[in-house]
């Protein structure tokens, strides 16, 4: 016996991305249905070697449906969300709106698997920011064996992680920087993304940062550990698919480059790709498709007594979204629901 899945948001991005990773990873569906606004009803998605046709999520009964996984919008989510928790189906959404929820687990199963059993309070789970999924992932072993004072981290996320649309613009301004008359205006970045770099996601706060950054600093807390210090700098780059981290760890006790290596190598979720030589190390278009965070320039940091830098890479469309809200589904199924 299998479970009754929704996907929420099925025509975009993380939306289709999860019912792939559903499919690929064979999550015991019985009966799967694929969601968007009115704007999409009748579109079709794939679903392994199957065809969805998609439905209108507000005309939609979650009744009798046992989780949804949903990849929309905060505003709809804050619309929808309590629709389907209250008709008794779990949702694992993948806004920002309930992470920062204290009845809202906000998980990633490498790290915190044990706060599945809070999903009751709400029947919602959170999942995290992709920057911060990808990045916790690496902090935690080294966390659990030399404690993380602090930890400074600069991103290079790539324009899937605006969805849909900002993936034309930089597609769109690429072409019309060699088709004469095709050149395009900004529309979702506030400035050119082709051949550039943009030092702005999400909206600025009263103190300077922004959102995305605070959230690095709000989700690591949460899942991690609230002792843990962290300052970020976040920046889109014209990348389609694939987030890159440079991180440097403070730590309250020596851990030698060397022995981070080996329990990098032996922690969940993550591949080491670290060799010193042209090549050696992963970049983000080496990781699309994959479900591994990549760790590479594993080095000391010889200006702190306790530093070490590293390199960290995965796809944000799969760890950074869909791939950990399939793993969450699955923690979720194995020990709470128990059906598949
Ligand atoms: N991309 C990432 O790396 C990433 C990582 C973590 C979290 N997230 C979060 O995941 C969510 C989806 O992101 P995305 O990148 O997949 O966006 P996207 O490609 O723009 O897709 C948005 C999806 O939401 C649907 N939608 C929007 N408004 C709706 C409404 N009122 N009713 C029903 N469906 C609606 C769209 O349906 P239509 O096609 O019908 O418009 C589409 O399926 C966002 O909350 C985002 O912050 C994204």
């Amino acid at each position: 016996m299998g479970y009754k899945v929704v996907v929420v948001g099925a025509t975009g991005n993380v939306g289709r991305e999860m019912l792939n990773i559903l499919a690929e990873r064979q999550f015991p569906v019985d009966e799967i249905a694929a969601l968007a606004s009115r704007r999409s009803l009748g579109t079709e998605v794939s679903f392994g070697d199957k065809t969805l046709t998609t439905q209108d999520l507000d005309q939609f009964d979650f009744t009798g449906w046992d989780m949804a996984l949903f990849a929309i919008g905060s505003d709809a989510t804050k619309k929808y969300a309590p629709i389907a928790a209250k008709a008794g189906c779990v949702v694992i959404d993948n806004s920002s709106l309930y992470r920062y929820d204290a009845d809202v687990p906000l998980i990633v199963p490498e790290v915190n698997p044990q706060a599945v059993h809070g999903y009751s309070k709400k029947n919602i789970i959170a999942n995290p920011n992709c920057s911060t999924a990808q990045m916790v992932v690496a902090l935690k072993p080294l966390h659990d064996r030399a404690k993380i004072k602090r930890v400074v981290v600069s991103t290079y996320q790539s324009v899937s992680g605006s969805g849909k649309e900002a993936m034309d613009e930089l597609w769109n301004q690429t072409k019309g920087m060699y088709v004469p008359g095709q050149e395009v205006e900004p529309t979702v970045y506030p400035k050119q993304i082709a051949f550039n770099v943009i030092p702005h996601i999400d909206v600025f706060l009263d103190d300077g940062q922004t959102k995305e950054e605070w959230k690095m600093v709000a989700e690591t807390k949460k899942i991690v550990d609230p002792a843990i210090k962290l300052t970020a700098t976040c920046v889109r780059v014209p990348v389609f698919v694939g987030h890159a981290e440079a991180i440097n760890i403070e730590f309250e006790d020596f851990l030698d480059e060397d022995e981070a290596r080996d329990i990098l190598r032996e922690a969940p979720g993550i591949l080491v790709v670290d060799k010193r030589e042209p090549g050696g190390y992963i970049t983000p278009v080496d990781c699309v498709g994959d479900y591994a965070t990549f760790i590479s320039r594993i080095r000391q940091d010889s200006t702190i007594d306790n530093g070490l830098n590293l390199w960290c890479v995965s796809d944000n469309l799969r760890k950074g979204a869909a791939l950990n809200a399939v793993q969450i589904a699955e923690l979720l199924g194995r020990e709470v629901l128990k059906k598949g």
